[in-house]
């Protein structure tokens, strides 16, 4: 059989005479006491059918009239056009209808749990319960049509820039990401563990040591870690390795690549993008992933505060800690209430301040009027407006702590001020990359060292001398790609020779038996004349869902895991048959919580 010769939502009035076949499901019925309208759905849109009882045979009426939302149809008919004032202007294909001349009935449907055109309200986990009916929504066809264009561009343009699709294990052994694994089992090998990749980073570096040029794959990884909205425990990155480069090589491509993908959406991007370097962004924005489409940006007092006399802050600094601040343009004649909502606001453990001190420079009031005034100068209160390049009518509020807690606290509450002040323009693209990370950070409580990125980042070598004195000052061929304020991706330049390797690994404490037995392989291939390469990888799914405009990336792809890290729909995880285990040679215990 044939099912359809169209598509519902490409029917114009050029169609007007031809017997057409479409195939979809039934959207709306509408029975006017006689004359029965269908407006018939498939992935390219809708068009209205019609039977009239008094031109349309009896048993085509009848099967018009005992179709219920969602039945999956095929109709032969007649393209028409509308009688004039009948137009449809909200559908594109408005100007015509169908005549009826034959109904199969392909599949019947039990009534909904909810009519579609609800679901775009209804609850989450109720959408993603009913995932295949929340799906047949024009708007969620749109989204997954776009996130394959992305990928298909990505597909074209990388291929053409010489780059090999290659496939790399899911089960496999731990890749060092920074989360938990997923482990899988082996029955075979009873006792024994497969971890599933958080990404393919060991086996791209070991293609490139192949003499594989370039390397691209479109890959899911998995890690078992905390969700949020733009967090997934299995998510797909755009993976990207090159030999013979540089980070300039890498970011140029990732630069032409975003170019590209942005321009499906008709977004132009201006090339190359901005750089911030990791230190200009912590001291302006307080974060590694700035939001800069606005200003707002942080200004710091702590050389000032050494030798104050308002104890909250002196204090602060003389135990190694900042004082800085934000100043905000129009706030000076807020209400005493939304001061203190600031305030409170801070100082919820999402944001963990001590407090939040302010200044407001209202008009008359050439130095601020401040709780806090009394404890400074004439002096210091001039230069605290300097250093804030503060003009009449706004407020500056402060927070004193821990350099971490003070640009955590700051940086959260730039955005919030941000966008509770409608300073974020939606229609504006920024696009910036952070570069010159610190290769570790020591632990503010433990004073262990941790790789910013992963262990396998080089480091600039002009630093190689402070990785024996401060490590923490050496700076990694690390960048990251920031889009209105979301990582959307990061890599590096990778250590290509062994020694740099195991130097890298002895910083953190692992020694070059450890980092054998975990991924000897790797090391193996590194002292057969690795060439010089480094990549990066880009979250689709956040790409997906910053260009669909979606808040969150449950949005934006298929079936998703919830809060819970478990999906909904197939309610996975599930428990599994006493045999099963035994197979496997495992026995449960109790859980730990
Ligand atoms: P990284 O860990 O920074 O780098 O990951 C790269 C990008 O993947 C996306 N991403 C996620 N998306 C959704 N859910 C998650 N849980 C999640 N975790 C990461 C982000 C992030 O920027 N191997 C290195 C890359 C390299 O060095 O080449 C890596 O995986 O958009
Ligand atoms: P106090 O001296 O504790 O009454 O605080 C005076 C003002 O300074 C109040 O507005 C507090 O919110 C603020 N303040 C106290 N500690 C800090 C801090 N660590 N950072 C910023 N502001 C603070």
């Amino acid at each position: 059989m044939i099912y359809r010769t169209h598509l519902c939502g490409t029917l114009s009035e050029a169609d007007c005479g031809q017997e057409i076949k479409i195939a979809g499901w039934v959207d709306v019925r509408r029975d006017l006491g006689g004359v029965i309208f269908i407006e018939l759905r498939d992935h390219s849109g809708k068009v209205q059918l019609v039977s009239d009882p008094l031109t349309t045979s009896p048993e085509i009426h009848q099967s018009f009239e005992s179709l219920k939302p969602e039945f999956c149809l095929s109709v032969t008919g007649l393209v028409q056009k509308r009688p004039t004032g009948t137009q449809n202007q909200d559908l594109r294909t408005g100007a015509v209808e169908i005549v009826a001349q034959s109904v199969t009935i392909l599949n019947s449907s039990a009534p909904l749990p909810l009519p579609l055109k609800q679901f775009g309200e209804a609850d989450e986990s109720f959408r993603l319960a009913n995932r295949c009916l929340d799906l047949r929504r024009p708007e969620q066809q749109k989204v997954f049509r776009l996130r394959h264009e992305i990928a298909q561009t990505v597909r074209e343009f990388l291929t053409q820039d010489g780059h090999l699709e290659i496939e790399t294990p899911y089960l496999t052994r731990s890749t060092p990401e920074g989360a938990r694994d997923y482990l899988v089992p082996s029955r075979v090998q009873a006792g024994h563990f497969f971890a599933l990749p958080q990404s393919p980073q060991l086996f791209k570096q070991m293609l490139m040591a192949s003499g594989f040029p370039r390397y691209f794959q479109i890959v899911r990884c998995f890690r078992d870690e905390d969700l949020r909205a733009d967090r997934q425990p299995e998510f797909t990155q755009i993976d990207i390795e090159q030999s013979f480069c540089g980070a300039e090589e890498v970011m140029s491509t990732t630069e032409t690549l975003l170019q590209r993908v942005f321009a499906l959406v008709g977004r132009e991007l201006k090339t190359p993008f901005p750089r911030l370097s990791y230190q200009q962004a912590i001291s302006r924005y307080g974060c590694d992933k700035p939001d800069t489409r606005f200003g707002l940006e942080l200004c710091d007092f702590t050389e000032l505060m050494d030798s104050c006399r308002f104890e909250a802050f002196s204090k602060v600094v003389s135990e190694g800690g900042v004082v800085k601040g934000i100043c905000v343009p129009s706030f000076a004649e807020k209400s005493r209430k939304e001061f203190d909502e600031l305030r409170d606001l801070v100082c919820t453990p999402e944001y963990g301040a001590k407090g939040l001190a302010w200044i407001s420079y209202k008009e008359q009031e050439n130095l601020g009027v401040s709780p806090i005034a009394k404890f400074f100068t004439k002096e210091e209160l001039a230069l605290i407006k300097e250093i804030a390049s503060a003009e009449t009518g706004s407020a500056l509020f402060f927070v004193a702590d821990k350099p971490n807690r003070v640009n955590h606290v700051l940086s959260k509450l730039r955005l919030h001020l941000g966008n509770q002040l409608g300073l974020i323009d939606p229609h504006k693209d920024s696009l910036l990359w952070v570069t010159d990370w610190p290769l570790v950070e020591k632990n503010e409580e433990s004073g262990e060292l941790t790789f910013l990125h992963h262990p396998f980042t080089a480091i600039k070598d002009s630093d190689r001398a402070l990785l024996d004195s401060k490590p923490e000052q050496a700076t990694a061929l690390a960048y990251d790609v920031v889009y209105n304020g979301v990582e959307l991706g990061g890599g590096s330049i990778r250590n290509h020779r062994l020694a740099d390797q195991l130097k890298a690994l002895e910083l953190i404490g692992v020694s070059e038996a450890e980092a054998r037995e975990k991924f000897g392989f790797l090391l193996d291939a590194l002292s057969f004349g690795a060439p010089p390469h480094g990549g990066i990888a880009l979250g689709l799914d956040r790409l997906v869902m910053l260009l669909a405009g979606a808040s969150s990336l449950r949005e934006v792809i298929a079936f998703p895991k919830v809060q819970s890290s478990t999906c909904p729909l197939t309610q996975a995880p599930a428990s599994v048959h006493e045999d099963q285990l035994a197979e496997l040679s495992i026995r449960l215990r109790p859980a730990s919580n």
